[in-house]
């Protein structure tokens, strides 16, 4: 893996059942298939910057941070959190389609490659699961070419402009979509 995409990685484990060693096989075949699968929360190029990167638009939390405070609130609503960041497209979609088979849905802050990539767009209409865009700044109030985004038109909802915050609300729509009330 790229060094790119360590410095914020911040997996957390996801639920194991605990099993004593003399359980029936039967039991944690069950407690395996009611496990809570991860919330993918994935980061695109140069957010590896984030509190030293144009303050003034992104705000003055890092990623790290961000990572932290994302994983306590998912932990509180009973996820835990895949969270990752690279500045590589393929990466991305690398991650997306690990989502597909073991994630419960994925919130993306796809940066500069939301107006660009195709390829993305390709894999999120391939995931089957959830999807919640979030960008920290409102690029409906920025530059034209920021406010088009491939994400958007595969996307659940999409959250925008609320900086570092954007995240925690992406976080609580997704354990709402991610399991449906019953
Ligand atoms: C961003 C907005 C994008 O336009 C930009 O390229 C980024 C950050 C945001 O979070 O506001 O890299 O995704």
């Amino acid at each position: 893996m790229r060094a790119a995409t360590r410095g914020v990685r911040a997996e957390s484990r996801w639920y194991k059942a605990r099993i004593s060693p003399g359980a029936p096989a039967v039991l944690a075949k069950k407690a395996n298939k009611t496990r809570t699968l991860p919330i993918y929360v994935l980061n695109g190029p140069t957010l590896n910057l984030l509190g030293k990167r144009e303050p003034e638009v992104y705000g003055t939390t890092t990623l790290a941070d961000i990572a932290k405070m994302v994983t306590a609130r998912a932990k509180e609503l009973g996820f835990p959190v895949v969270f990752r960041q690279s500045n590589h497209e393929g990466d991305l979609i690398d991650w997306i389609i690990e989502a597909r088979a073991k994630g419960s849905g994925v919130i993306l802050n796809g940066g500069a490659f939301s107006h660009t990539s195709i390829a993305i767009h390709d894999a999120l209409r391939a995931l089957d699961k959830p999807i919640i865009e979030v960008h920290l700044s409102n690029p409906f109030a920025r530059e034209a070419f920021r406010r088009h985004s491939h994400v958007s038109s595969v996307a659940s909802g999409v959250i925008v402009g609320l900086k570092a915050e954007g995240y925690l609300l992406a976080v609580e729509a997704m354990t709402k979509l991610a399991r449906p009330a019953p």
